[in-house]
């Protein structure tokens, strides 16, 4: 069952949203060489703590961490640990932020320090594959135009999508109907309607779309060692089309 979000519903997930967003800038500027994941992990705790938020992630099936720090050929999941970000690494970031009882979901993918043709490549196909996927999620549409979308942008930069992982309906839980996945056949799936609000999140890998799961239970790796890239919106279906809710006033 989808749920449609009233006007009231959608102002907290625009304040959700924005918080969620407001983290994610707030940690992507503390990304930099040296610093460990441990460390971007407490620091949203306390950002979390000092804004009356808390993370959506911690505890969700026993995750231990309150946010996700996954590295070069890390896709999704990674938990904050001793591991220290070095220069030229690809660090995804996923915030799930729970306020007022309305959840936010957003990632960003970030390169440190010196360019790399190819991570950089590799972000910016995310990022295009995203908005793609966007752009596709208004009223009249099919959640498979959303997949179907994202997967064109990936298919001409010759990337692959993760088909394991899937985007979500979300509002009061993390979780919802319907799965959006980044793949999928224009017109097929449930019709998008005003009021739904949807996290639309491509993953990318370089080589091939198999991944596993590491031993820590949680950390999902391409099954080929090739780098990885995540970037995810809240979005919510407007009747003239989609709005981000995860952005702050500045992006
Ligand atoms: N990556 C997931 C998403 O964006 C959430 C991670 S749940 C956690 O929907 F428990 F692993 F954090
Ligand atoms: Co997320
Ligand atoms: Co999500």
């Amino acid at each position: 069952m989808i749920k449609i979000k009233s006007p009231a519903e959608l102002e907290r997930m625009r304040a959700s949203g924005r918080l969620a967003a407001q983290l994610r800038e707030a940690v992507v500027a503390r990304v930099a060489p040296g610093v460990t994941t441990r460390e971007l992990d407490a620091y949203a705790r306390e950002w979390l703590a000092q804004h009356g938020a808390r993370s959506a992630f911690l505890g969700y099936r026993g995750y231990p961490g309150c946010i996700c720090i996954s590295v070069n050929d890390e896709v999704v999941h990674g938990i904050g640990g001793d591991r220290q970000v070095l220069m030229g690494d690809l660090v995804s970031l996923d915030f799930g932020v729970s306020y007022e009882g309305y959840v936010g979901d957003t990632a960003k993918t970030v390169l440190v320090g010196a360019l790399q043709p190819e991570s950089l490549h590799l972000v910016q196909t995310a990022e295009a594959a995203l908005q793609a996927g966007i752009a596709a999620a208004r009223p009249g549409n099919h959640v498979g135009d959303i997949g179907h979308a994202v997967e064109q942008v990936a298919r001409r930069a010759r990337m692959s999508v993760v088909r394991d992982f899937v985007g979500h309906g979300v509002g009061r839980h993390l979780h919802e109907d319907p799965q959006v996945p980044n793949y999928g056949r224009p017109g097929q799936g449930a019709r998008l309607r005003p009021g739904m609000t949807l996290a639309i999140e491509p993953m990318l890998n370089r080589g091939g779309a198999a991944v596993r799961v590491l031993a820590d239970g949680w950390t999902v790796v391409t099954r080929d060692g090739s780098l990885s890239a995540h970037c995810e919106h809240t979005v919510a279906i407007g009747p003239e089309g989609p709005e981000i809710l995860t952005c702050t006033a500045a992006n």
